[in-house]
């Protein structure tokens, strides 16, 4: 079996040799050797570097791209079908990860102006909100600002 370089798949891919190599090492794709000891990949593994590229546009984490390359028929050119199916995941994580921004991004609505950044008031540190079933926005603005001045270890106060 012939197969393409390091320097084919480079060129026709976009992507840099030094990150093939990469990619390689983190198992998201695998090459074979010749005879001569010299590394080749299979024409599959264009699809795949495809997937991958998409994959960091989209912000996924490698680890997941590894997860389901590896769920795919080795040397098997990833179907559209393969692409949907991966497409349609990524969607939903990025569904996730978009509520879960907005939420952060709610929270840090009430650390403007604050600055208290206490490990058990503020809310970036306080996921869920316990602290606000014990009591509302404002007056946990005020404990917070209480254990800023009266408990000094309860923050992490910038210098
Ligand atoms: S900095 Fe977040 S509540 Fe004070």
């Amino acid at each position: 079996m012939q197969g393409l370089t390091v320097g084919e798949v480079a060129r026709r891919s976009g992507v840099a040799v030094s990150a093939l190599h990469f990619y390689e090492r983190k198992g998201l794709i695998t090459s074979h050797r010749t005879s001569g000891n010299q590394r080749r990949y299979d024409r599959d593994v264009l699809r795949r570097v495809a997937i991958i590229r998409a994959a960091l546009a989209l912000g996924i984490p490698l680890s997941e791209v590894a997860h389901l390359l590896a769920g795919l028929p080795k040397g098997a050119v990833p179907s559209r079908e393969d692409w949907r199916t991966i497409s349609s995941r990524w969607a939903e994580t990025l569904d996730q990860r978009i509520r879960l921004l907005q939420k952060l991004r709610d929270d840090l609505g009430g650390c403007i102006g604050c600055g208290c950044l206490s490990l058990t008031q503020c809310a970036i540190f306080n996921p869920g909100d316990a602290a606000g079933q014990r009591s509302s926005g404002a007056v946990l603005l005020m404990e917070t600002t209480e254990n800023e001045w009266g408990n000094p270890e309860d923050s992490t106060e910038l210098p």
